[in-house]
């Protein structure tokens, strides 16, 4: 089956069930400042999830591209991707019966429709047998997925199987099941940002190995040894987040499901990994064109590249350009770690528009963007490329010395941002390097040399968006701390439901996205100016202070709570009138701000209100 087929059919079937089949969207979000790329198909649709009616109606589908980048330094082994497209079907809480039965397009359909594209004879024709399904265990959000266990069995049933479900340990103690009730590290599911719909889920597997046999292992073995491949996903976003923590139902209940194209592809033509398709297999034979070498002698180096110049061209397509912060500085990385890596095989001469013409063309038919931007694309490869290659050498060199000089199993942060600042190295391709030489880096030194500098946000580092500024000038400074004083006194006056969705600050004015579902009177607008400016009047000092995700959500601290990491986020405390977690950087006193002047106050999408305000300097 080629990438092709699969699409068309997915899409055909979905359109058979009542579906209108909408293009993939664009790989930088629009609306959603809550992340820097689009990562699923729902990301897109999340105002329709919550209620907004959608054009196409109650049910649509769609291939979407997504890029997701908390993983790119894992890239290289035969899992992790960047750039993978993504199969979806939506039900926006579609009341619509299918066969007279339920309350509309909900659980039932879902399943049932997953079942038979999945085994049909005109679809996918994967035999039964080969299919496992993982369902929600329940916690305290919500109960045991009895239902999903329910229309699973009868779907086997009638493929001949008596599909019995395990135990809440997850072992597979029975030929017989089929059936796993997992927990919320494996079957919820929910968006980024602190309001984000989400629910249970109901996962499907293929068994890449029948011929092991039936094993007595948990399930979660089975899929660390890669006999178990996850390809379908189907969401029961019935909930959404609270930002206050917890969770409330949604009036609709929806259905969002996401099948990987790449993977899928794999196990439907038996092959181990993504890379051995006809998805990778021509990026790769354009690689051992060009430096002489053979995919099996350098695995690692041809996945990287291959994948770091699929995404880069995906994410040029979307009119981003290589830079410092944020988007373009997700995909400078992507750039720089291919070039590095295409140096390890010999390259020594531009050779990533090559790369990217491949890509091209392998996509233009499905991605009619490509196409047009053809030229945009290879011409800023070409630039970014050439920027990097005349420091690359020099920079290695530096670093080499570096290594061999150093006393200490660390880097300091002095070296490091001079790679960064004078030869063009991210900091984490040198983190990379350093590893490789057994060395870690001084990230906090590395950290510290930046803010002096302000070149580069901490935020755009993490490769996620947060401060929302243009720029680290003077006024966009002010401007960024007027933006903690304004969400504090929006709840002040608001109330407690308000939180931010998103801003974006330049030198001029602010832009401020925040939860509420009403127009604001003009009263409450002079109200929260009024309070924005009392705290001006006061000059309250401006303070950050470090600490675990854990301490600041003790502190009562605003912001986003998704780090996974453990790792330490910055907190900024104006007077005792706010806390919010915040790469900075701020004012250091709110005396310095001038007058703060909401100018306009309108919708931004469901349930989403944006205010556009400024700092006049005489009043
Ligand atoms: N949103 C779910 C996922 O990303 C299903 O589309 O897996």
């Amino acid at each position: 089956m080629t990438a092709n087929e699969l699409r068309a059919k997915f899409l055909k079937f979905m359109e058979s069930k009542g579906h209108t089949i909408i293009p993939s969207a664009s790989l930088v979000p629009q609306n959603d400042p809550t992340v820097l790329f689009t990562t699923a198909g729902m990301h897109p649709l999340v105002p329709y999830l919550l209620g907004e009616k959608h054009p196409g109606g109650a049910r649509v589908a769609n291939a979407q591209k997504c890029v997701r980048t908390g993983d790119i330094d894992e890239v290289g082994d035969n899992r992790h991707l960047t750039f993978f497209e993504m199969l979806g079907n939506w039900s926006f809480g579609d009341s619509q019966k299918t066969d007279g039965i339920g309350a509309g397009y909900f659980k039932r359909e879902a399943i049932e429709w997953s079942f038979e594209f999945l085994t049909g004879e005109k679809w996918l024709g994967i035999s039964p047998e080969r299919i496992f399904v993982t369902v929600f265990k329940g916690d305290e959000t919500a109960p045991k997925d009895e239902e999903s266990i329910g229309i699973w069995q009868a779907q086997f049933k009638k493929a001949g199987l008596n599909a019995k479900v395990a135990d809440d340990d997850g072992i597979w103690s029975d030929p017989d099941v089929k059936i796993f009730p997992l927990g919320r590290d494996d079957n919820w599911w929910e968006g980024g940002g602190q309001t984000a719909p989400g629910g249970p889920d109901t996962e499907m597997f293929f068994d890449t190995r029948p011929q092991e046999g039936y094993a007595a292992k948990t399930f979660g073995e089975l899929v660390d040894a890669f006999r178990f491949i996850e390809i379908w996903n189907d969401v029961f976003m019935q909930y959404r987040k609270k930002a206050a923590g917890g969770y409330e139902p949604l009036n609709q209940k929806n259905v969002d499901t996401g099948m990987g194209v790449e993977r899928t592809l794999a196990v439907l033509n038996g092959v181990e990994t993504v890379f051995e398709t006809e998805l990778f297999e021509p990026l790769f034979r354009k690689i051992g064109e060009i430096t002489g070498t053979e995919y099996g002698d350098f695995i690692k180096e041809y996945r990287i590249i291959a994948d770091h110049l699929k995404a880069a061209t995906f994410i040029l397509a979307a009119g981003i350009v290589p830079s410092n912060v944020e988007h373009g500085y997700v995909l400078r990385r992507l750039i720089r770690r291919a070039i590095r890596y295409a140096k390890l095989l010999g390259v020594s001469r531009a050779f990533t528009v090559e790369l990217a013409q491949v890509v091209v063309d392998m996509y233009q038919e499905t991605y009619f963007e490509l196409e047009g931007k053809r030229a945009f694309i290879f011409e800023e490869l070409t630039k970014e490329e050439e920027k990097f290659r005349k420091t690359l050498e020099k920079g290695l060199k530096e670093l080499k010395s570096q290594v061999h000089n150093s006393k200490v199993k660390a880097l300091s942060g002095e070296i490091v941002f001079n790679l960064y600042q004078t030869f063009g190295f991210p900091i984490e391709m040198t983190r990379e390097l350093a590893v490789e030489e057994g060395m870690e880096i001084d990230e906090a030194g590395f950290e510290k040399e930046l803010r002096r500098h302000q070149e580069l946000s901490r935020t755009a580092s993490a490769g996620k968006f947060k401060g929302g500024l243009a720029d680290h000038s003077e006024e966009t400074t002010k401007l960024h701390t007027a933006a903690h004083l304004l969400l504090e006194s929006l709840r002040r006056v608001l109330g407690n439901h308000i939180s931010q969705k998103g801003s974006n600050i330049t030198a001029e004015r602010l832009r401020f996205d925040f939860t509420h579902g009403e127009k604001m009177t003009p009263e409450q607008i002079k109200q929260v100016e009024g309070l924005v400016n009392e705290q001006i009047d006061k000059d309250l000092p401006v303070r950050v202070e470090e600490m675990t995700v854990a301490k600041a959500k003790e502190t009562g601290a605003m912001g986003a709570f998704e780090s996974k990491y453990g790792e330490k986020v910055k907190v900024y405390f104006i007077g005792d009138f706010s806390k919010e977690i915040c790469g900075g950087p701020h004012a250091e006193h709110t005396g310095a701000l001038g007058h703060f002047k909401i100018l306009k106050e309108e919708s931004s999408s469901a349930g989403v209100r944006r205010i556009k305000a400024i700092l006049a300097t005489s009043q």
